[in-house]
């Protein structure tokens, strides 16, 4: 693996590697594994558990990290290929990502959706972009396309939860959001979930589709490793006998699809349909009362926190197997 910033550049064997790596280094922690590394990380959008998570890795692991918040002390970058650039934009990618690479050892990456549309998703332009200029190995922190970070966390906590993930239903269910927010975060769960062996649910409303690559590339995945993905729009169907409710907004398709969002918020009873196990996962920020209740956040099926920590824990393990390219 030269990079890391889709599930691609794992695939499935490698995701059940990563996984069991983070298990292990879970109960042991590793020592200096990234002495003097450096991880340069860019962000194009604000985070909280990304950027710390990744810096405590860095230095956890012996390493550092420099922060770069492009627009924010740092030069606003083109990223389109043949423009003149005679507007606000002051560097393009083409020498920056070079520049960068030069002072350190990984480059990590934030750069979310431009609403552009499913194939400008697909074509992922600013991380690709990285990929091609940098000299050195490049992490996703999120971009158009996809989370995978934030996939391989929420693998991970799946698995603490539920050990074997082989046929495990998990539903993905569409929840309400005031903002049309990217697929990223949706197209990482359902990547990571088939890559797994999972029997993926997806749930949402009409006009909300995920990208067909995207479905294209998860019933691959469930066809190499034995799970099942399957796109519905009941909920109640999507939710039968599931031991996970994954909650995620994403914008629609075409940008003009209505919904009732009253109909879409994770509610307690919503549990009543599912294994009696269940737990309830999101990526965070979530919006409270509007994406899913404050008695599921706060209930013992809320496992939002674990996520989060996993981050760490999957970041560490991806570092590790860069820095051989490093
Ligand atoms: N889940 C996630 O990526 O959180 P941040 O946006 O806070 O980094």
């Amino acid at each position: 693996m030269k990079h890391f910033t889709h599930i691609a550049d794992l695939g499935p064997e490698g995701v059940q590697e990563v996984l069991d790596q983070a298990v292990a280094w879970k109960a042991n922690a590793p020592g200096h594994h990234l002495a003097g590394r450096i991880l340069g990380m860019v962000f194009f959008n604000p985070s909280l558990r990304t950027r710390t998570s990744f810096e405590a890795a860095m230095i956890r692991g012996g390493g550092n990290a420099i922060v770069l918040e492009v627009g924010n002390g740092v030069w606003r970058l083109e990223s389109r290929d043949g423009v003149v650039m005679d507007g606000d934009l002051t560097e393009h990618l083409r020498e920056a990502v070079p520049v960068l690479g030069r002072y350190t050892d990984f480059l990590a990456v934030r750069a979310f959706s431009d609403g552009g549309g499913l194939d400008a998703d697909d074509a992922d332009s600013v991380i690709n972009a990285f990929r091609r200029f940098a000299g050195v190995p490049v992490i996703s922190m999120e971009s158009a396309r996809e989370h995978p970070c934030q996939g391989l966390a929420d693998m991970l906590t799946v698995r603490e939860n539920f050990g074997d993930l082989q046929n495990l239903p998990v539903t993905l269910t569409w929840a309400p959001h005031i903002k049309r927010l990217p697929r990223a975060v949706p197209n990482s769960f359902l990547l990571s979930a088939a890559a797994s062996g999972c029997d993926v649910r997806v749930v949402h409303p009409e006009g909300f589709d995920l990208a067909p690559s995207v479905l294209e590339q998860a019933h691959e995945y469930a066809r190499a490793t034995g799970g099942k993905v399957s796109v519905l729009r009941d909920r109640a169907e999507a939710a039968a006998g599931s031991k996970v409710l994954y909650a995620k907004a994403w914008g629609p398709t075409d940008g003009t699809a209505e919904v009732r969002l009253e109909d879409w918020m994770t509610r307690d009873s919503d549990f009543d349909m599912m294994h009696r196990d269940a737990i309830f996962c999101h990526c965070l920020p979530v919006r409270r009362n509007l994406e899913v209740s404050e008695t599921v956040l706060d209930g013992p099926r809320s496992h939002v926190i674990d996520e989060a920590e996993n981050r760490f824990h999957v970041q560490r393990v991806i570092l590790d197997r860069l820095k051989g390219g490093a």
